[in-house]
């Protein structure tokens, strides 16, 4: 058996390490959704001189038949603390012992890039929150959790009138702000704002056992934000408050849809900035974004979120806008 990092540009190899990470997905209890779509993986994985790029890593008799494979996120600059990093095995292949394998290579991986913490992320599927087959696994390895988020979806489209609904409770707390949308990237006077709001983003959503610092943003890395999101066949719709005596931008909300595979849509960061919290802005945020999907006309049945469980002002909004629970991810950390 060889552990090898795989160029994602050969098609065999990725293929087939792709192969192994769709069939662990599918093989969930429960909503399994759709997951990062292959180009999407690609599209993170092949810019070695990216902010962000994934390292892929098969393991097998050979890199074209892996029984298991992985993922490390390796950042350029930001957060070097610790990598986050994904683990899988064949459902035909578990129980064998490869995932312990695999996953002390990824440890040795994780180190050679002086990395001294690894977390690995998770998805259970609605039947499995709390019983994946990661809480024997990762405990049995000296992992402990660093953070657990739960999965919910919303039924896309709306009952009509809801959003309008929602829009009149909301907006009278909000009356000092301005909310913003767009779907063709950012508008350039606000790339710079949009770029600090990026860079505070770990350090304003709650953290548990992950000391996270601020990133790295400027106007550059938002635009090659915008463009890899493009290339990943993804629109990006997004909202963004204004404060308007200062003109400050305050938070802002992104939710992103597949062009080839519309079904699904995923929220991704959603921000309010803390002096400017208590004003329904993180509602107000995702309703605007929901517009967006709405006047596009896609074809979406549900919208994906995750948040920490211990993010409750998010999960309120998330609750008065209907969404259920279909799932958890949990981080599992361990210092190396
Ligand atoms: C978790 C996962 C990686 C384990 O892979 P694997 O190759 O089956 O793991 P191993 O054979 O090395 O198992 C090592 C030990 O982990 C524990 N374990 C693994 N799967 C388990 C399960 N389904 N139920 C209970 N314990 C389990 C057992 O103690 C096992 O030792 P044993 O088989 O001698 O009892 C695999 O189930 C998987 O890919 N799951 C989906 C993705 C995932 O959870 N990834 C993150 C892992 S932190």
């Amino acid at each position: 058996m060889h552990f090898t990092r795989i160029d994602a540009n050969s098609d065999e190899k990725f293929d087939a390490w792709f192969g192994v990470l769709q069939r662990s997905e599918r093989s969930r209890d429960g909503e399994s959704g759709q997951g990062w779509h292959p180009d999407e993986w690609r599209a993170r994985s092949i810019d070695e001189t990216a902010p962000r790029v994934f390292h892929l890593y098969s393991y097998g008799p050979t890199a074209e038949r892996p029984v298991a494979v992985g993922a490390l996120e390796v950042t350029r600059d930001d957060n070097l603390a610790f990598i986050e990093g994904n683990l899988f095995v064949d459902p035909a292949e578990r129980r064998r012992g490869y995932g312990s394998t695999l996953l002390q290579e990824l440890e040795a991986a994780a180190r050679d890039l002086r990395r001294p913490t690894l977390v690995i992320f998770v998805i259970e599927g609605s039947r499995e929150i709390g019983s994946g087959p990661n809480r024997s696994f990762a405990a049995g390895h000296g992992y402990r959790i660093a953070e657990e988020h739960v999965r919910r979806d919303l039924e896309w489209p709306r009952p009509s009138g809801e959003l309008d609904h929602l829009w009149e409770t909301w907006s009278p707390f909000a009356t000092d702000y301005e909310i913003i949308s767009w779907t063709d990237g950012t508008p350039e006077e606000l790339v710079e704002a949009r770029a600090h709001l990026s860079a505070i983003m770990p350090t304003e959503a709650p953290h548990v056992d992950i000391d996270v610092e601020a990133e790295h943003w400027d106007a550059a890395r938002v635009r090659l934000h915008e463009a890899t999101t493009h290339r990943m066949g993804r629109d990006l719709l997004v909202a963004a408050a204004r404060h308007r005596a200062s003109g400050e931008l305050v938070g802002y909300s992104e939710l992103t849809v597949s062009r080839d595979q519309p079904q699904t849509a995923y929220q991704w960061d959603t921000l309010v900035v803390r002096r400017h919290r208590g004003h329904r802005l993180g509602g107000l945020l995702k309703v605007a974004t929901m517009r967006l999907l709405e006047s596009g006309q896609y074809p979406t049945r549900k919208i994906t979120t995750f948040n920490s469980m211990l993010n409750e002002p998010m999960i309120a909004v998330n609750e008065a806008l209907g969404a259920r629970v279909a799932g958890a991810m949990v981080a599992w950390r361990k210092d190396l």
